[in-house]
């Protein structure tokens, strides 16, 4: 399980309840390739019944057919809406349009629109509030925004962000998300071994996008098993040390890499149904635990 400064969620959730009713609706950008591992759980519990934006970024590296199954999904939520954005996109007034129409108290275009923005890291929250405040403003790191825990950001005369970036999440309970995380670069590449990323990198691919695999590197038959598919790669691309063996550690940077950058066309690593189906496993897996530990404290009483 990966942990995320959990010393500090406390200290963030208070400030998180303090703000919430100075805002007028919370924006939550999430990273288009993967809408349900990059949603922080904690937040829809924390912002209760805040109007809420799902700002689904970086568009441009996800496959338009799985992302609009998640808007769907998405806007199935009361009190939420989405918006699909790259970093290219100029989204101020559909942005603005959309915060004025889900705060009713800010219908009013002479009033000015206060919106929290949250967003686990690398999801490009830095680069739309630069962009959309046609100035940079200064990354405030994890560790400062834990002192001051917000910063504000006139954006315009009409709208004005309100950054938290010590809002993470606690832990990461399912261990796909963990490695779709790994795969996009949202979770320091230290946090799993590099060979284990390629390996679910490789396994997703072949079973969504073979097509795509068989283009980039020029298969003519696609492995079924993801080592297999990291050699023929190795190969391809002479990932290879003394005595011809495979370089296994260079062609997985090689694999996350070139996936990163979108070489291999757009992608959604997630369904909402088979994300949906993840969760449930957790779950159980949470229930079991439960009652091992209930029936450890059970025997110990009984001694
Ligand atoms: P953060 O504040 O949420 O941590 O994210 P940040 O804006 O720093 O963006 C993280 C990386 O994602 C940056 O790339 C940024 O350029 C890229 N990015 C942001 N939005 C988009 C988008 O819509 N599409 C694509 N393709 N990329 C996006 P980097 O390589 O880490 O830095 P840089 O060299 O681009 O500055």
């Amino acid at each position: 399980m990966i942990q995320w400064y959990p010393g500090h969620m406390h200290k963030a959730s208070k400030a998180f309840k303090e703000i919430l009713p100075h805002v007028d609706v919370v924006i939550e950008m999430l990273d288009a390739r993967l809408p349900g591992s990059s949603e922080n759980p904690m937040l829809a519990r924390l912002r209760r019944d805040k109007p809420c934006i799902k700002l689904l970024n970086k568009s441009d590296l996800s496959d338009p057919d799985r992302l609009a199954a998640w808007v769907v999904e998405l806007e199935q939520h009361s009190l939420v809406k989405t918006l699909v954005c790259s970093s290219t996109d100029n989204i101020h007034n559909q942005l603005l349009d959309l915060c004025r129409a889900m705060a009713p108290k800010r219908q009013n275009r002479s009033t000015m629109v206060y919106a929290m923005i949250a967003g686990i890291p690398n999801v490009g929250k830095s680069t739309l509030i630069n962009r959309l405040a046609g100035r940079r403003i200064a990354k405030t790191g994890n560790e400062a925004a834990l002192t001051r825990m917000q910063q504000r950001i006139e954006i315009s005369a009409e709208l004005t962000l309100i950054d938290t970036p010590g809002m993470l999440w606690p832990n990461i309970e399912n261990e796909a998300s963990g490695y779709r995380l790994a795969a996009t670069g949202a979770i320091r590449d230290t946090a799993l071994e590099l060979q284990d990323v390629a390996s679910f990198i490789a396994e997703f691919l072949i079973e969504v996008y073979p097509q795509r695999l068989i283009r980039r590197y020029d298969i003519e038959t696609l492995p079924s098993a993801e080592v297999e598919l990291l050699e023929l790669i190795a190969h391809q691309r002479g990932c290879l040390v003394s005595g011809g063996r495979v370089d296994l550690e260079k062609v997985s940077r090689l694999l996350i890499s070139e996936f990163r950058a979108g070489e291999l066309g757009g992608m959604c690593l997630e369904t909402p149904a088979g994300f949906a189906a993840e969760w449930e496993q957790v779950a159980v897996i949470r229930a079991q635990k439960a009652a091992a530990k209930e029936a450890r404290k059970s025997r110990r009483r009984n001694k």
